[in-house]
């Protein structure tokens, strides 16, 4: 079942969403976050933090999973996924760095790395709300258009649309790596919840065709469609494809 919340600005969208991320922490002390890097989320991190030193939530038995790592990326690369999680939640809330994970990007044998991750994921049990943004192109995680759904933890050829929407974060998009290694698509589903957070009206087409389009790996994230419990968080600009407004 798809719900959807829209708001009119990006703080707005950023509140709703830390609220639904606070009410599984509260109600669930221990529970497991699936968590995204990118625009998207940094305001609902930053309102997490804002709710963590205000007493409101507390991360000491939280435990994290990352959809995705950049090959070839140190984790205290300034540019490392795991570094934007330091940056944007992990060092700001009681949370221990022994509880969260990203896959890692330096690994010698990537192929061993995929599936240690998987294990990972699999210990950790069913991941309770999965945060993600989505990409021009429908990715979700790193999971590019292809031809078919990936479903474990594996390594990807980034595409050029997905680099050149990187490469902000970049000096230039040369600096951008090619590959990455992203959490496949069956955790993504097991999850209990899904959470998207989207804003700005460059998302508007790719958002209709992920939740009105077929189902196709072309669009990665329309098999959220088959998920029973998806929230979509996001402004009017990025809903005006989907909703009456
Ligand atoms: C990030 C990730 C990606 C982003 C997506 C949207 O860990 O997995 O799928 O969520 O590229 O990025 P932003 O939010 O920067 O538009």
């Amino acid at each position: 079942m798809l719900k959807i919340h829209m708001t009119d600005t990006y703080k707005a969208m950023s509140q709703k969403a830390a609220g639904i991320v606070a009410a599984n922490i509260v109600l669930k002390p221990d529970c497991v976050l699936g968590l995204a890097t990118g625009s998207s989320p940094i305001g609902l991190y930053r309102e997490l933090i804002t709710r963590c030193r205000a007493g409101e939530l507390d991360f000491c038995r939280v435990k994290t999973v990352n959809l995705d790592e950049y090959v070839g990326m140190a984790p205290e690369d300034p540019q490392s996924y795991r570094r934007f999680m330091r940056e944007n939640l992990f060092d700001h809330v009681n949370i221990d760095p022994a509880n969260t994970h990203v896959p890692n990007g330096l690994a010698e044998n990537l192929a061993d790395e995929c599936a240690r991750y998987d294990q990972v994921i699999s210990s950790l049990g069913r991941i309770d709300v999965q945060v993600l943004g989505i990409g021009h192109n429908g990715h979700i995680g790193f999971n590019e258009p292809a031809e078919e759904f990936s479903v474990n933890t594996h390594v990807v050829n980034l595409q050029e649309v997905t680099r050149q929407a990187n490469a902000r974060f970049f000096s230039s998009e040369d600096e951008v790596p090619r590959q990455a290694v992203t959490m496949g698509l069956r955790a993504i589903m097991q999850a209990r919840q899904i959470l998207m957070v989207v804003s700005g009206e460059s998302k508007a087409e790719i958002l209709r065709e992920a939740f009105m389009g077929p189902v196709t790996p072309r669009v990665p994230a329309s098999i959220l469609q088959m998920h029973p419990c998806v929230t979509l968080v996001g402004d009017r600009a990025a809903l005006s494809k989907l909703c009456d407004i």
